[in-house]
């Protein structure tokens, strides 16, 4: 058969549902075509791919993108930007902007911002509030929509339900998996005197693991009670993945590169308050504990919570600082380099980055290198090693936590829907990101 195809991904090493392979990959109109030989086909261009991995699309489904209201720190052209540098081909994107997402016209408002701007597919989470209950059912269907988030502790941003009877209102209504930042307000208030002023390694004291737990667990049961899913983000203690094990029915769990990669005090010690965060980073013990998660199948999927604030924000004396730190852009690096070190295999990277967030949120066409769906790749050298620099991140916030660190293991291409939008560092087609579609919001 001799076909034509826009592009063929040549003699990479594919990594899918079929394992791990020297194939070509024919992408036309951008979507994947053919998987195989395709070594009499004719094509547009030819990219040669040898020794390179091809995985499939890396899915960030936690950042902060910052926009509209608190753009010195990120916008949605940067944090994309960051994103596509990284090998990243969609994210899911968090409601505490300002104005919060919470209503149709913030939604919309957001997705027309996106549309020839951002790099990378998108999606935004709704924020669930005492005061959009009623709408919830309608917003969390829009196109584009990734679902509900809750903070039921509070963290950077205005968004915060911490009592079962309000969170038990939005249970009833909603009927995707929603997303949830759990840690126990009420907790959190208790301990408040706990934190000592210029002092980050005060952070995990008063943040503690119980009241993480607290949340997760108060979670689980209203999800059993009301016949939800539930999402519980960024998880950071060993209870939790423990506890989480007997609840994957009604719960799936994210992991984050930082609380697998960095551990308290040391942390605390080198970075200060650039490693502070929500969760936060924990002792060696609760990293070993997530990792447990990892290599047990608990962790469904990886996000960033990429969280840019300015080095100047993050320069006040803690606790006036704010949590958060980049993490879009070396979210694959860092992984590779766990990978290379032989913590994870590469086909669990996958199954964390691409088929965990198509399963746990029902996208339509993406999470596997297969024909008919979308053609996003994450193209990468294993071999590579390079040095993580702030020079390096695209991010407006211009630093990582990671700045100085060697790693094995880098993304040299961005793939999304067929458009080679980063090859070895450059920015190849910029602004041609589309929403997300889900199965749950696909209209006719
Ligand atoms: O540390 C954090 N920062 N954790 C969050 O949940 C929010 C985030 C932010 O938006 O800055």
């Amino acid at each position: 058969m001799n076909q034509h195809f826009d592009t063929i991904l040549k003699s990479g090493t594919v990594v899918n549902q079929d394992g791990e392979g020297v194939r070509d990959i024919g992408v036309v109109g951008g979507r994947i075509a053919a998987i195989g030989s395709l070594g009499q086909a004719s094509a547009g261009e030819v990219i040669d791919c040898k020794g390179l991995h091809i995985l499939p699309g890396v899915m960030d489904t936690q950042v902060h993108f910052r926009e509209p209201g608190l753009t010195q720190k990120e916008d949605l052209e940067t944090g994309s930007r960051s994103a596509v540098m990284g090998g990243v081909t969609a994210v899911f994107e968090m409601p505490n902007t300002n104005p919060l997402t919470v209503t149709e016209a913030a939604f919309t408002d957001k997705i027309n911002r996106s549309r020839h701007r951002m790099h990378c597919d998108f999606a935004f989470f709704i924020g669930g509030t005492r005061e959009n209950v009623q709408d919830l059912p309608e917003l969390e269907r829009a196109p584009g929509c990734a679902g509900v988030k809750v903070f039921i502790g509070s963290s950077t941003g205005a968004l915060l339900v911490e009592d079962d009877e309000s969170l038990r209102r939005i249970f009833q209504v909603i009927r995707r998996r929603a997303a949830f930042h759990a840690e126990d307000e009420y907790r959190l208030n208790e301990r408040k005197p706990l934190r000592i002023e210029g002092d980050p390694r005060s952070h995990p004291v008063w943040r503690d693991e119980t009241a993480a737990l607290m949340a997760t667990e108060r979670l689980v049961n209203l999800a059993r009670e009301t016949g939800k899913r539930i999402h519980v983000l960024h998880i950071s203690t060993k209870e939790e993945i423990l506890y989480l094990r007997d609840h994957k029915d009604v719960a799936s769990c994210e992991a984050t590169p930082h609380h697998l990669t960095m551990a308290a005090p040391e942390c605390y010690e080198r970075l200060g308050t650039l490693a502070q965060m929500n969760p936060p980073v924990r002792s060696a013990d609760h990293r070993a504990g997530i990792w447990y998660g990892v290599e047990q199948g608990i962790i469904d999927v990886l996000g960033s919570d990429h969280a840019p604030h300015t080095l100047e924000e993050k320069s006040k004396a803690y606790p006036a600082s704010p949590s958060g730190m980049t993490g879009v852009q070396t979210l694959v690096p860092l992984m590779l380099d766990h990978v290379n070190a032989g913590r994870l295999s590469l086909a669990r990277f996958v199954d964390l980055t691409s088929a965990g967030p198509a399963r746990l949120f029902n996208i339509a066409c993406k999470g596997r290198i297969a024909a008919g769906y979308d053609a996003d790749f994450t193209i990468v050298d294993l071999k590579r090693s390079e040095t993580i620099t702030n020079k390096w991140v695209a991010s407006r916030a211009g630093w990582t936590p990671y700045d100085g660190v060697r790693v094995q293991g880098w993304p040299v291409g961005t793939f999304v829907r067929g458009k080679r939008v980063m090859w070895q560092g450059e920015l190849a087609t910029p602004s041609t990101g589309e929403p997300v579609r889900f199965l749950e919001t696909l209209r006719p």
